[in-house]
């Protein structure tokens, strides 16, 4: 183009090599600034979110290779674990968040925002910037700050409206990784957002905190008559899973340890902590001895714990219950109420699941998992014989486990099922039966349990797999040969009061199996707990923070102000 440009007739030929030297300078500068500027434009990751999954992810993500933008309300880690013991004050607010700048540094850019929708096709996220603080307001996807219940109606608003001009806006992003958490399932149980506490955000422990206190010095009032006394002492929480449980055993520590000593005469005749569960067992996800050694546990805490019973609505004063088997309904008088009945997906996820449609997803872990199981059949040659074996699949699991990891994780969900199926114990299943049982175990497997250990090595692994993409414009991952997630589950763990906890080691990792580790109660795992949480504290700073609360609070007690 730069010598065709340069031919003049009219020009000498010195006049002509210059014009020609010019324009050939110019496309030059023009193509290599073009070429670099198109290189040196990084594809963007947007993150949502700066919880379990995000922070990871964040870390680990390599931001030569990308410009990654983080976009959430909450600008701080939460360490949810923590939780129970920041609502009755042994650990304090501050030491269970960390700034997500401070995290991040500034080689990640964050913005606080919610995001309201996303748009697959054109690549853009729309955001909202209400700036309020999250707090659990039951099904309700927005985030938003309330006065808090019960605990004197004043208003804890912490930023004045005024201070704040923040436009919605859009983003365009290469790719997005969505890690929003997600919120409380309430069942549509009448009365929980006006009557009942959850536990989900730090907000939601400083108002349960400040609630308690409220309902000991409102019973204190000079005309309170006796029945009001008892109710206004009776706690009430709703769900014996690990929120329920962790929360119920920090709230009997805390009457147990301090409020015995400012109001001993209320402790000893009206205080009363009642743990309501559906089910017929608490802790329904771990093994059965530390269900019931919990129970146990419970009981010598003066924690009443009623089973087979069913909240159906929370009313200001009351709980109404339903007994399983019974259609008759109950009211207990009581206080303050924690919701802890479960988690479900946030709206912001069931839309992107409509989008793009639910299979690309995690039915690409079931499909996987369907084409192993398929293989099996194939190698037992269970399609002709009708039946197969339960020592011929063991055989295929030991023999297929390193080409297929995903074994290590159902082939226990199988074994169940044989069990559960094969009623005369004969160690063979009818292919009736073997699909039954299969469709059951694939269930139970595709849904990983949404806890923090999941939660964090996801975002680790989307961070190596972001990292290791050779294509950034493809959305073809399975071409580029990359690795599957394999959850490697540690055992859980939950704190179950008075220097006692539970750790149950059932399905975790190989190394923790082959030491056939017991489920451990007590002390020894209260001290495991202890110290497992003090090395996940992600720095350094609220780790010392943690160290101090847990020393202080056993010299000098909690603080019982309400505030
Ligand atoms: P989260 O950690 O909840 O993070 C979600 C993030 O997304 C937040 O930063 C939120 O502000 C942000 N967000 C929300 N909406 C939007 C939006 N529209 N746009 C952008 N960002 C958004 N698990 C364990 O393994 N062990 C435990 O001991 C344990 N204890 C727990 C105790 C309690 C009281 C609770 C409530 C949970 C506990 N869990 C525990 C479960 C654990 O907290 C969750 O599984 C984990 O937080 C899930 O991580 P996540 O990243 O998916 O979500
Ligand atoms: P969950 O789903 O584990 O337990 C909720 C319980 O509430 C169930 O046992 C259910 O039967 C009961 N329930 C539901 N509706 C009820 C009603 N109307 N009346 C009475 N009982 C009712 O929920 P949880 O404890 O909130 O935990 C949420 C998630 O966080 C889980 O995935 C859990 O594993 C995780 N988590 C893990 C912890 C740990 O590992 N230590 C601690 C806290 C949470």
């Amino acid at each position: 183009l730069a010598w065709f440009s340069g031919q003049s007739t009219k020009k000498t030929f010195g006049e002509r090599l210059k014009r020609r030297l010019k324009n050939f300078l110019i496309v030059t500068v023009i193509g290599f600034g073009t070429y670099y500027g198109t290189l040196g434009t990084k594809p963007r990751v947007v993150v949502l979110g700066t919880g379990w999954g995000a922070v990871p992810l964040l870390k680990h993500i390599d931001t030569e290779k990308y410009e990654v933008v983080c976009v959430s309300p909450r600008n701080y880690f939460l360490m949810t674990p923590l939780l129970p013991p920041v609502s009755v004050g042994t650990v304090e607010t501050r030491t269970v968040i960390e700034s997500i700048r401070s995290l991040i540094g500034p080689r990640v850019k964050y913005v606080e925002a919610h995001c309201v929708s996303v748009d697959p096709k054109a690549k853009v996220i729309s955001c909202n910037t209400d700036g309020e603080q999250p707090v659990s307001r039951g099904d309700d996807v927005k985030t938003i700050l309330i006065p808090s219940r019960r605990a004197g109606g004043s208003s804890s608003r912490i930023i004045k409206d005024s201070a704040r001009v923040r436009p919605s806006f859009d983003m365009k992003y290469d790719i997005l990784v969505v890690s929003v958490g997600s919120e409380n399932n309430t069942f549509n149980t009448p009365g929980l957002e006006e009557h009942a506490h959850f536990l989900k955000e730090v907000l939601d422990a400083r108002h349960i905190r400040s609630a308690i206190s409220d309902a000991f010095e409102s019973a204190m009032t000079p005309t309170q008559t006796p029945a009001e006394r008892k109710r206004l002492l009776h706690f009430v929480v709703v769900g014996g899973g690990p929120t329920g449980v962790e929360f119920a055993a920090e709230l009997a520590i805390l009457v147990r340890e301090d409020l015995q000593i400012y109001f001993p005469r209320l402790v000893a005749n009206d205080v009363k902590i009642a743990l309501i569960e559906a089910l017929d067992h608490i802790l329904s996800m771990m093994d059965k001895q530390i269900s019931d050694y919990t129970e146990r546990h419970f009981h010598r805490e003066n924690i009443d714990v009623l089973m087979n019973t069913f909240v159906k609505e929370v009313k200001q004063h009351e709980v109404v219950v339903q007994l399983k088997g019974s259609d008759e309904l109950k009211s207990i008088p009581c206080s303050v109420v924690v919701w802890a009945t479960g988690i479900k997906p946030r709206a912001l996820t069931n839309k992107l699941r409509e989008i793009i449609g639910f299979d690309i997803q995690s039915n690409r872990m079931g499909l996987t998992y369907r084409s192993i199981f398929t293989l099996l059949f194939e190698e037992a040659d269970a399609e002709r014989r009708g039946t197969l074996d339960l020592q011929q699949f063991r055989a295929l699991v030991e023999r297929k486990i390193t080409e297929f990891p995903q074994l290590e994780i159902i082939s226990k969900s199988i074994e169940k099922a044989f069990e559960e199926a094969d009623k005369d114990k004969s160690g063979t299943l009818t292919l009736a039966e073997l699909h039954s049982a299969l469709g059951k175990a694939d269930t139970k497997i595709r849904a990983l349990p949404a806890t923090a250990q999941v939660a964090s090595q996801e975002g680790s692994f989307v961070a190596d797999l972001l990292n290791q993409l050779k294509d950034t414009q493809s959305n073809n991952y399975e071409q580029q040969n990359l690795k599957s997630f394999r959850y490697k589950h540690m055992g859980s763990l939950a704190y179950v009061g008075g220097d006692e906890a539970v750790v149950d080691f059932t399905g975790s990792k190989p190394i923790l199996d082959m030491f056939n580790l017991k489920p451990l109660s007590g002390r020894s795992a209260a001290y495991l707990w202890k110290s497992f949480y003090l090395t996940e504290m992600f720095t350094g700073r609220t780790k010392t923070l943690l160290a101090f609360d847990w020393v202080r609070t056993q010299f000098f007690g909690r603080d019982i102000s309400r505030y």
